[in-house]
This record gives structure tokens, C-alpha cells and sequence, in this order.
């Protein structure tokens, strides 16, 4: 065995686990977390805007004001993909910028915005990926009830129809929304988001509207211009592993499961909510809001899904529910979520790269066959300018490491993924944790506003480069 070893070792090829050939690697933003400019050429007030301005929402009282000024430096931030390898470019669309109060006529200097991005990107040879709906709310259908309203639905439609038209003829690959998850449970239930509201029963209101968003964007998109287009929708992953076999216990992963994975994927790939689902939601809210035809609207064919995908779950039923604010888990209240004691990252999720595996491969076997664009996965670790000037982020690199060679798996075990999304390009605005998580694989001075690549910048880089890992 040694003998067979060092006979091989000193001339092969370092190897690697190959990835299938026109795999794409890329980075992923979203445009409130990025581009600042958040007056400039017309654009209007998102909810974003006004839930980071209210005092105590968001960590620091940090807004997207400026953030990471995107919108100013594009051709730097392009610029600098390009010299780092890299094939693809998932960015989103700023809907107030495209409609400041979200219906009517385009915004033709914030369509201009995204025209030249998207013409920047394909100059150097890099494949845009434009994601509809990254949270950021026009707050003038807010105020008309936001998510909670049937009529958004439309209007995001219309929007999605825009897009299309102005950017169609370049864009091959788009998403219609971004977990709405979260912007359902987390915005209109727990209200850790904007648009802060906290009625746990509404916030199921609010993600079934934002499923026939979906499915109302997806022919807007089909029909509105020339160009071979592939449509998604990226959802947020989470395997659900139960603390026991006891009932109980069983009974509270199998609803986190339907509140998490379930309630979103089943309709967009089935055109129908299961009967499980359904038992939910007549528990929880009522159906009086699903009206009839809905549901085969919200599972017109998909070319793709998307998975974004950071940690799993592990949990235990009989908890008592919390007192105080929203919940996000509606008719979920009383579940635990427990630790499994692995390695946290600096926002406190636990790293499972299994768990990356075990959700694509459950995806695959209860879709057979469907195409998966992972459009997100990364890491947040606090990381400092090394005296050298250089970022040594060993974590980020060894967290997409493992992520990666779960993909790996999968693949070779039969899942069809096509891409890789690593979140995020830049440090950016974290949300309601502010600029202190840092996801970037580019390092970002929001102060001046120097962009220092970190070493997974170069890592992942070479992984572009090589379509693969290094053993
Ligand atoms: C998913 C969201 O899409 C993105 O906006 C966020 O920054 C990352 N997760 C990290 O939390």
C-alpha cells in the first residue's frame, strides 16, 4: 500500500474532487445589504428603509444608508470577480428603485443601474443571476398591508414583468423571491424584520401571498421578452432531526419541517399544499385566504430551485410556547430547538455540512430529477486585517470547504446541482445584526470603503479555477 503511494504521489495531478463540467461558481449579494445610495436616481423608501431607522430595530442603529456603496463602485466590485475567476454573479433587484412606490411606470435611471451591471458582468464573462425579491419592500405597498395584502402579489408581478423586459435579452438565469421564510415569519410574525410585525398567525397570511408572487411572476417572466430564460425561486433549507422517537418530539420536528421546508416547496413543486399542510394552516390561520385557483398559479414549472442552505435543526416537542412578542414557528410555539454542540460560526449557528447533503439529497428523492442552483451558502467570522494587511480567514475557508465536499456527495450521488453560490462577495449589512457579522470573502472598511480580498477570496478562487477541490 505505502509502496503503491509513493509510486503514484510524485507525479499525478494533485486530485481533486471534480465537479461536473460547466458547474458554475459564484458569489451572492442582495441590494439593500450592499448598494447604499439610498436616495440616489429616483429610488423610493423600502421597508428596509424605514424598520433600520426606527431606533432599536437593528444592532448599532446601523441602516443600509450607505453600506457597502455598491451602487457607486459596481465596476470595482466586478472588476474584482473578474480578477478572482469567478463565473457567476447573483445579485438582487432594488424594487423601489424600479418603482419608487411599487406600482406604475419604470424608473428608467434605476432600470439604467442594473443595465449596466448586468452589461459590466458580461463583458468580463461572468453569468448574472438576478433575484426579484430580496425583502426590500417598496414601503408604499406597506402601508397598504404589505405581504398581508392579496394586491402585492400582483404588483410584484408586474414588476417581475419590467425586469424581464429591460433585462431579458442578458439575463438567463432569475429568482423570483429570496426565503420567504423569512420575510413572512421574520417580518409579519416574529417582527426581527422589517416590516416588524409581530401576529404569528398573519405572518402564514403573508407567505402564502408571497407564494403567489412567485407563481404569478414566473409567466410574467415567460412571456415578456425574447432570450431563453431559467426561472426559480430560492428557498431556505433546514434538515430537521427530532431529539427522540417519542411522539411528541417526532411531532415537533415533523411541523418545523412544514413551517420551514415544506409550506413553501410543496406548492411551487406540487401546485398544491398536502393535506398535512393544509391541517396547519386551518389550525393555525384559516384557509379563507387561499382562493381557488391560487394554488395551481403557485406551481406553474420551475426551471430550477434554489438552495440556500446554513445550518439544521434539532428539536423536542412539549416546551412550554414563550411568552411575549411573535413567534416565528406559528402552531410551533412549544418546540425546543436544541444544541448538537458543534462548532458555532460568529452569529451562532452550528456547522453541519452533512446537513447540506442530507437536505439536497432529501430534495432529490422527493423531486426526482430537479435542478438545484445552491444560491447561498457561507459563513460569518469576525476577521480582522492581519498585521501583514492580509485577511486570514482559515474558518470561512474551511466551513466552504466542507460544504463544498458535502456537494460533492450529493452529486455523486445522483443530485443535480448546477451552481454555487458562496454569500456573500462583500461584508455587508447583516440585517438586524448590522455590520458586525461579517459573510464577505472580500473585507470591507465601511469607513473608507477599501475592498481587502480575503484568503478564501484566493481559495475559493482556485476552486473556480480547477472546477474542484484539492485532496
Ligand atoms: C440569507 C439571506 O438571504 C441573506 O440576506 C443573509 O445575509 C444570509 N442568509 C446570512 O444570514
Amino acid at each position: 500500500m505505502q509502496d503503491e503511494q509513493t509510486a503514484v504521489a510524485p507525479e499525478a495531478e494533485p486530485r481533486v474532487a471534480a465537479f461536473p463540467t460547466g458547474f458554475l461558481w459564484g458569489v451572492a449579494t442582495s441590494a439593500y445589504q450592499i448598494e447604499g445610495a439610498a436616495d440616489a436616481d429616483g429610488r423610493g423608501q423600502s421597508i428596509w428603509d424605514t424598520f433600520a431607522h426606527t431606533p432599536g430595530r437593528v444592532v448599532a442603529g446601523d441602516t443600509g444608508d450607505v453600506a457597502a456603496d455598491h451602487y457607486h463602485r459596481y465596476p470595482e466590485d466586478v472588476a474584482l470577480m473578474s480578477e478572482l475567476g469567478l463565473g457567476a454573479y447573483r445579485f438582487s433587484v432594488s424594487w423601489p428603485r424600479i418603482q419608487a412606490d411599487g406600482s406604475g411606470p419604470a424608473n428608467a435611471r434605476g432600470l439604467d443601474f442594473y443595465q449596466r451591471l448586468v452589461d459590466s458582468l458580461l463583458e468580463r464573462g461572468i453569468e448574472p443571476a438576478v433575484t426579484l425579491y430580496h425583502w426590500d419592500l417598496p414601503q408604499a405597498l406597506e402601508d397598504k398591508g404589505g405581504w398581508l395584502n392579496r394586491d402585492t402579489a400582483y404588483r410584484f408581478a408586474e414588476y417581475a414583468g419590467i425586469m424581464r423586459e429591460a433585462l431579458g435579452d442578458r439575463v438567463r438565469l432569475w429568482t423570483t423571491l429570496n426565503e420567504p421564510w423569512c420575510a413572512a415569519f421574520l417580518g409579519y410574525g416574529e417582527g426581527k424584520h422589517a416590516p416588524g410585525v409581530q401576529d404569528p398567525p398573519a405572518s402564514l397570511r403573508a407567505a402564502h401571498h408571497l407564494l403567489l408572487a412567485h407563481g404569478l411572476a414566473v409567466p410574467a417572466l415567460r412571456a415578456a421578452a425574447p432570450g431563453p430564460v431559467e426561472i426559480g425561486t430560492t428557498l431556505n433549507f433546514y434538515p430537521v432531526s427530532s431529539a427522540s422517537d417519542a411522539p411528541a418530539d417526532l411531532d415537533a420536528a415533523h411541523r418545523i419541517d412544514i413551517l420551514q421546508n415544506r409550506l413553501f416547496l410543496d406548492p411551487v413543486m406540487q401546485g398544491g399544499y398536502p393535506a398535512d399542510i393544509r391541517a396547519h394552516l386551518e389550525r393555525v390561520c384559516g384557509t379563507e385566504h387561499i382562493l381557488d385557483g391560487d394554488e395551481a398559479l403557485i406551481g406553474a414549472p420551475i426551471d430550477f430551485l434554489g438552495v440556500n442552505y446554513y445550518t439544521s435543526y434539532h428539536v423536542a416537542g412539549g416546551g412550554e410556547p414563550a411568552e411575549g412578542p411573535g413567534s416565528c414557528w406559528p402552531g410551533a410555539e412549544d418546540v425546543r430547538f436544541l444544541s448538537c454542540g458543534r462548532p458555532l460560526t460568529d452569529i451562532g449557528w452550528e456547522i453541519d455540512a452533512q446537513g447540506l447533503r442530507t437536505m439536497l439529497e432529501r430534495i432529490n428523492s422527493d423531486y426526482p430529477g430537479i435542478k438545484i442552483m445552491i444560491t447561498e451558502n457561507g459563513a460569518a467570522y469576525d476577521d480582522p486585517i492581519a498585521p501583514d494587511g492580509k485577511v486570514h480567514d482559515e474558518d470561512r475557508i474551511a466551513y466552504v470547504d466542507a460544504h463544498l465536499r458535502a456537494t460533492h456527495e450529493a452529486i455523486a450521488n445522483g443530485v443535480d446541482v448546477r451552481g454555487y453560490f458562496l454569500w456573500s462577495l462583500l461584508d455587508n449589512f447583516e440585517w438586524a445584526e448590522g455590520y458586525a457579522k461579517r459573510f464577505g470573502i472580500v473585507h470591507v472598511d465601511f469607513d473608507s470603503q477599501l475592498r481587502t480580498p480575503k484568503d478564501s477570496a484566493f481559495w475559493y478562487g482556485g476552486v473556480a479555477l480547477r472546477n474542484g477541490l484539492s485532496d
